[in-house]
């Protein structure tokens, strides 16, 4: 298991953190695979009965590793049938436990992406949120062209996924993706007291209730797949080249030429 990515017990919380400051906890495949054995744990393992994902540093995290992408890392299988990001896309959007984040400072991609398949999210104030999938000449994944439109209503959403705009956390609370806003210190602590409290409900009770909340999974699932094979043709273009050479070398991409 990477130890970029921390896996603590608490009880019957499993905590999963992105642990990779020096890179604002950007995702690399080994990263991802972690991520997706902790959610097979969580599964399999009847004493777990919630899930919680937090991270070490001021960020959430800046979403997936750049360079990874680029080099394709982020594709390749490991030991299961599926690329490691895509198990772990999979496997937040077929959890059958609650799925609990502390959201302690920005979120980029799939740092924000990932929280719409959450059940409950805190943030704190230092929290902002960016989808800058277009600006990379990418589209949005996991399932986030679905779900966010549906949380948010159309207009808020193409804020988010098509002008890539960023937002803060009082504005993802009116967007209806984060439950609650607290203090930067407070978050922790407060987000563990939540956590606590719903890993003492009844197993079965909680089970059903979350299944039942969620009838378009399914769909969504689908949804999933197809924005997959978009980005994974966006990735071999010439304006990804350009975005993620831009990125690199730190600079503004010019798509003028390409189209
Ligand atoms: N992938 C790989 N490395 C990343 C990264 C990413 N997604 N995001 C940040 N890093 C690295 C930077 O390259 C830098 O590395 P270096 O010190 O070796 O040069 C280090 O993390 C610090 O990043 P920096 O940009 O200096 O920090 P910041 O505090 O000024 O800004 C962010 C933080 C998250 C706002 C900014 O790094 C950012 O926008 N990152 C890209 C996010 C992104 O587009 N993700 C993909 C979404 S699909």
């Amino acid at each position: 298991m990477s130890d970029l990515i921390s896996h603590k017990r608490d009880g019957a919380i499993l905590r999963l953190g992105f642990n990779r400051p020096d890179k604002k906890n950007a995702i690399t495949a080994a990263m991802y695979a972690a991520l997706a054995d902790g959610l097979d744990e969580a599964a399999s393992d009847p004493s777990i009965r919630v899930v919680l994902f937090e991270s070490v540093g001021d960020i959430f995290t800046a979403g997936n590793d750049i360079p990874d992408f680029m080099a394709g890392a982020a594709n390749p299988t490991d030991t299961h049938d599926l690329p490691p990001v895509a198990r772990f896309l999979i496997g937040i959007a077929s959890a059958e436990k609650p799925l609990i984040a502390a959201v302690q400072g920005p979120a980029v991609g799939v740092g924000v992406t990932m929280l719409f398949h959450c059940d409950l999210v805190y943030a704190s104030t230092a929290a902002t949120f960016h989808t800058p999938f277009v600006d990379l000449a990418l589209v949005p994944e996991a399932a986030s062209s679905f779900l966010l439109p549906r949380m948010a209503g159309h207009q808020r959403a193409a804020e988010m996924l098509l002008a890539a705009k960023k937002i803060d956390a009082g504005r993802a609370y009116e967007f209806g993706f984060v439950n609650e806003v607290v203090e930067q210190g407070e978050l922790e602590a407060h987000a563990m007291s939540q956590v606590q409290a719903l890993s003492e409900k009844a197993p079965r009770s909680v089970h059903l209730t979350k299944m039942l909340m969620k009838p378009h999974r399914e769909e969504a699932i689908a949804h999933l797949q197809k924005e997959s094979e978009h980005f994974a043709a966006q990735l071999k273009s010439p304006e990804f080249q350009e975005a993620g050479m831009a990125f690199m070398q730190k600079r503004k991409p010019d798509f003028s030429k390409l189209g």
